[in-house]
């Protein structure tokens, strides 16, 4: 993957997240030196399984379970730090050492307890059917520029004034939501107390050390979380997270220059899934969303809600795939598809009687859109021992050109399990 051209790779979900970027960072990382995030925060929920154990990770980059490998939390990530350290601790006794090889940017907004209260309590936040992890607020104090940044904690009483100043705000809208619970700047206060030893120690300026490590010829992978159809400008806006989740939003969110991405990894699912509200066009009827949401055990890492599944949405990525100049695909949980008689591939939609091949930005548009679907017939045998394309059913292989031709991007890695060894590499390189 990494060679002499490509240093530094950015791997994003090309759907509605939940794509398996856990997995493919885990694969991926055991050839960089570094792994970043760059957006999201706590909202996000990456599932790595090694041997009989399960990893969830929600902060920390995927790539901290290779030794050696160093990770950082980029200046666009909106950063809770009491889960940070939940999560370090959780490692550390799973015996992964974390120690020295764990950066956080100084310039990171915190996500503070009042973030999450008002998160839980909005109105507007139930209707989009967020994580209640304090995203959405937590980032519009970064815009309003009244947020906390991880330096602001070197300086107690610029702290305290913006706690105070937050405080008050949130307990304004936790009572225009009805809520009766309230913030306390002293309880604030005396929580972040107890992680600013720990933070700061952690805390430095990730864009520099990024970018020397680039100029000294490191393998670098920008970790994204959540996916393109969530991208505050490029998604189903308002259903959409509270970050630019695409590529572009790499290199802003790590404080690097875009001219220095060398390429850009798509991780979807061989199917389609949301969770939270929000159009889905392709979203399956009772009973096959039972069947496949069962088969593949589609409920979120973070929450634990059920996923709403539907088939392969080819406009979806393909849209996916300009916006972020998609070198190569991932193709994630095919497995998941091994007993279905046949499977549907959405190539289009017909809105107002006329076919549509790109993505609308106009969610009433969508509302009205009903997919065309190309048919393919199912393989009906297990594809979780194939470590070569050529060892899958025929059918598959159809399938996956299908989808390959769609969405305009050559398929790099073909995943057919949960496990590690249970990946396809059909391209040296995705460059
Ligand atoms: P927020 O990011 O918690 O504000 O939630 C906004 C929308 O993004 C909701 O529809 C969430 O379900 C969705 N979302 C946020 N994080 C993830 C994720 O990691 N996977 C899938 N959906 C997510």
């Amino acid at each position: 993957m990494f060679d002499s051209t490509t240093r530094t790779l950015v791997v994003v979900g090309a759907q509605w997240g939940d794509e398996g970027k856990g997995k493919l960072v885990d694969v991926l990382a055991e050839k960089a030196d570094w792994v970043v995030r760059y957006q999201g925060g706590a909202n996000a929920g990456h599932t790595v399984q090694i041997g009989e154990k399960s990893f969830v990770l929600h902060q920390i980059p995927s790539g901290i379970l290779h030794g050696g490998v160093r990770c950082a939390i980029g200046n666009g990530v909106v950063m809770d730090p009491e889960t940070l350290f939940t999560e370090v601790d959780e490692l550390v006794a799973d015996g992964v050492d974390v120690e020295g090889r764990l950066y956080v940017s100084e310039r990171a907004h915190l996500v503070m307890p009042y973030h999450k209260l008002v998160d839980k309590a909005s109105a507007a936040s139930k209707a989009i059917g967020t994580t209640g992890r304090g995203i959405g607020p937590a980032y519009e104090d970064k815009v309003a520029r009244r947020g906390v940044r991880v330096l602001d904690l070197r300086s107690p009483e610029r702290l305290r004034e913006l706690v105070t100043t937050g405080v008050e705000r949130a307990n304004a809208q936790l009572a225009w939501s009805g809520s009766d619970l309230r913030a306390s700047v002293e309880e604030t206060l005396a929580a972040l107390a107890g992680l600013t030893p720990r933070l700061l120690a952690i805390a430095d300026d990730v864009g520099l050390c990024i970018h020397r490590a680039i100029r000294n010829g490191a393998a670098v992978l920008l970790e994204g979380a959540q996916g393109s159809l969530l991208d505050i400008d490029h998604g189903t806006y308002p259903y959409v997270t509270s970050s630019n989740t695409t590529v572009g939003g790499a290199a802003t969110g790590v404080g690097i220059s875009p001219m220095a991405l060398d390429a850009a990894l798509g991780v979807v699912k061989a199917y389609t899934t949301r969770v939270g509200n929000g159009p889905l066009p392709t979203e399956f009827d009772e009973p096959l969303q039972t069947q496949v949401r069962t088969l593949g055990r589609e409920f979120g890492a973070t929450t634990g809600r059920a996923r709403r599944c539907g088939w392969f949405d080819g406009v979806v990525v393909r849209y996916a795939a300009r916006v972020n100049g998609l070198t190569g695909l991932a193709i994630t949980k095919l497995d998941v598809l091994d007993t279905l008689d046949r499977l549907a591939v959405c190539t289009g939609y017909t809105i107002d009687g006329e076919v549509h091949t790109e993505f609308p930005a106009d969610l009433q548009m969508l509302d009205r859109a009903e997919p065309v679907y190309e048919w393919f017939d199912g393989w009906k045998q297990s594809t979780q021992d194939a470590r070569r394309l050529d060892a899958l059913p025929s059918a598959a292989r159809l399938y996956l050109d299908r989808l390959e031709e769609l969405c305009d991007a050559p398929i790099a890695y073909v995943s057919v399990g949960t496990r590690r060894d249970q990946i396809i590499g059909v391209h040296a390189t995705v460059a």
